[in-house]
This record gives C-alpha cells, structure tokens and sequence, in this order.
C-alpha cells in the first residue's frame, strides 16, 4: 500500500519521558498481540497501524508468540516495514519480547539466555529489522535465577539488537531486584508492562511506587480490559468481537456485576463528554507514572477514540471518588 504520513502527526499526541530515560513514548501506543495474525484481514490493521502513525502513535509493541498462528504479527508487521511504512523506522519505537512458550523443547520458553537470544534473533529476522528499540522479559521464570534472565537483557543490548531493556508482569519484589540487577550490569531498566485497568488495578498495590522510585517507566497492557472497558457489550456480544472468538476474554468474564459496573462507569463518562473507552485510556494517564497507554484495535476508529481520550484527561475529584466506588464492588 502506497502510504504518505500525515504531516499533522506530531500534532495532536503527548509524549511523555519513560522514567529517567532519555526516551520519550507517546501518551498512546499500538500493541500488536491481536488482529494482526494470520487470521486476520492486512487491509485492516496495514491500515490500523497508518491511521495510528498519523495520530503521532509512535510506539508499537509485538512479542514473538503474537498472531495466530505464534510469530505472525511479527511477520505481517516487517511486511508492512518493508513497503513504505518502513522509510519512518527512525521515527518508530519498536518493541518486542520473549517469555511464554514458542517452540518445542527446553528453549523455547520462560527466561534462559538461551531462550532470549534466540528468540529474539527470530524476531529481527521475522520484522527484517537490525535492532529493536525495546526488548522484554515477558513473565518472571520460577526456575531460572533472575541474574541469568538480567544478563541475557544486558548482553542483548551490549549486541545491539536491542536498545533498552524492559521487564513484564513482574510482581513489586522482583521488579526491584531485577532493577537492581541490571543497574549494576550498567544496562538500567527502561520500562516495566503490566496489565493495568479500571478493572484491574493490582500496580496500585506497590508497583507503582517501585516504578516511580525507580523512575523506570510504566506501559500500561489491556487498559480497555480488553474491550469490556468500551461501550461494546453493552447490549450483548456482538459478532466478531473478541469475547465472541477469542479465548482471552470469554463471555462469562462479563459477568452481571461487570456488566452494572460498566454501565455506571458509562454514564461518568457520558457526563465527561467523553465515550466510555476514552475515559479508560484518560483515567491511566491521570498518574504521571504511567508513560504510556497500550492499547489494542481490530478498527481504524478504536485508534480514533484513544487518542481523542488526550483532548481531556483531568478529572474533578468528585469523578475520581464516583469512579472508586463503582470499581469497588467488582467481582
Ligand atoms: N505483556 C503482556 O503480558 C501483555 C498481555 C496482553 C497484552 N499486552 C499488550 O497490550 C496490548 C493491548 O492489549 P489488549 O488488546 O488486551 O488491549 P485493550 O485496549 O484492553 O483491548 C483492545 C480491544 O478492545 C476493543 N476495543 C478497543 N477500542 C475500542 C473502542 N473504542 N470501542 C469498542 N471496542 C474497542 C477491541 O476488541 P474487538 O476485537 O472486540 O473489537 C480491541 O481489540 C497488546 O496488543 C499487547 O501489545 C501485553
């Protein structure tokens, strides 16, 4: 596809420092776990990934086993790369990960150096990239020590494959080891990406202030709790949405509470001037230790309202105390 950037994209979105780093991420990043498989239409997120660039979107996110099938939205992205899209490559944070399983055998999961060099390897390969900006350990392994797992994160960066180390879905404790670890390897942490939600709000419980101690920035994953969070199941599942044919969200995590819940956190939003969905992405930025809002899209228009959530991200103490209330009563 013949693809031209907006000359406007610098315009309309934030950028915010990743902790003490000298990276700056935009306020809203695109990540690629799904809708940009195999199974998936190209013309949809070829275009998803152009309108999100437009809209000063900077950062996109991958991990090796996205798809379906694993390893395909790594694929399709350095298709896309390799067109048009790929002379902004100087423009583009680019991130990717390893930690859950890939291949067969003893090596291809959790976090061996072994694992995270080859997996990675694969991944440059699979994008037809020379380096990535960002690369993660993507769940802390039980059984390899964390010196191991940190020393891969260091040695990949001294390669040059990739330019900042992060970590994911790392609990406050560990979090901090690894921070320390690889301080004093002299690669520092650059960013931590956990799930963080209205609905799921456990890095409020410590992470938070280990990130904000720290400085290491914050990406927030799943931030529309990966759709519930929006006006879409309202009236129902509708056809094609992800609690319709995705096992990552399934219909009876919508459960009736959920359900009251998302209705009253509608009409907060309603109130606000704002959809339901913008107001999810507002509410994460309300703390300045969030860096970015990972969010995921299967249209053009789920960019669209993300980024429209900038036009206001304050919110009146009486919202914010309305908000606490109703999340109080989750399931
Ligand atoms: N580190 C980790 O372990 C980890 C784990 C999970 C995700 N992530 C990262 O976080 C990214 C985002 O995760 P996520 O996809 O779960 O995020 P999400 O933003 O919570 O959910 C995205 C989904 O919500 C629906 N949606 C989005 N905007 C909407 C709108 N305005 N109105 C109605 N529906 C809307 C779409 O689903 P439909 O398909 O129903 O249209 C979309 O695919 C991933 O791509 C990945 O990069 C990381």
């Amino acid at each position: 596809m013949n693809y031209q950037a907006s000359q406007s994209r610098y315009q309309q979105m934030s950028y915010r420092r990743c902790g003490n780093s000298g990276l700056q991420l935009p306020a809203i990043s695109l990540g690629l776990w799904q809708n940009f498989g195999h199974v998936d239409l190209r013309s949809t997120f070829e275009q998803v990934l152009h309108t999100a660039f437009d809209l000063g979107i900077t950062h996109f996110d991958l991990a090796n086993n996205y798809g379906p099938p694993p390893g395909s939205a790594e694929s399709n992205f350095g298709d896309i790369m390799q067109g048009n899209f790929g002379k902004y490559r100087d423009e583009m944070i680019i991130s990717t990960k390893a930690g859950y399983t890939m291949w067969d055998g003893p090596y291809g999961d959790w976090g061996s150096k072994k694992y995270l060099v080859a997996s990675l390897n694969q991944s440059l390969k699979r994008m037809k990239l020379d380096y990535v900006d960002i690369f993660y350990h993507h769940r802390p392994d039980p059984n390899t020590s964390l010196e191991e797992t940190m020393a891969a994160l260091d040695l990949i960066v001294r390669q040059g494959k990739a330019l900042y180390a992060g970590i994911s879905n790392y609990p406050p404790d560990q979090a901090q080891q690894a921070f320390d670890m690889l301080k004093q390897l002299g690669t520092p942490c650059l960013i931590h990406q956990p799930k963080y939600s209205m609905f799921v709000r456990t890095p409020e419980e410590g992470l938070l202030d280990v990130l904000g101690q720290n400085k290491v920035g914050c990406i927030a994953f799943s931030p529309l709790a990966q759709g519930m969070l929006t006006d879409k199941y309202l009236n129902g599942i509708p056809d094609q949405s992800r609690a319709s044919r995705n096992p990552s969200l399934k219909p009876d995590q919508i459960t009736p509470v959920k359900l009251n819940a998302i209705r009253q956190l509608n009409a907060i939003a309603e109130q606000r001037g704002q959809k339901l969905a913008e107001m999810a992405v507002a509410w994460l930025l309300r703390d300045d230790r969030v860096t970015s809002v990972l969010i995921g899209a299967s249209k053009v228009a789920h960019v669209q309202d993300a980024c429209n959530a900038l036009k206001n991200i304050n919110f009146t103490a009486a919202e914010l105390s309305a908000i606490d209330e109703i999340l109080k009563n989750l399931d």
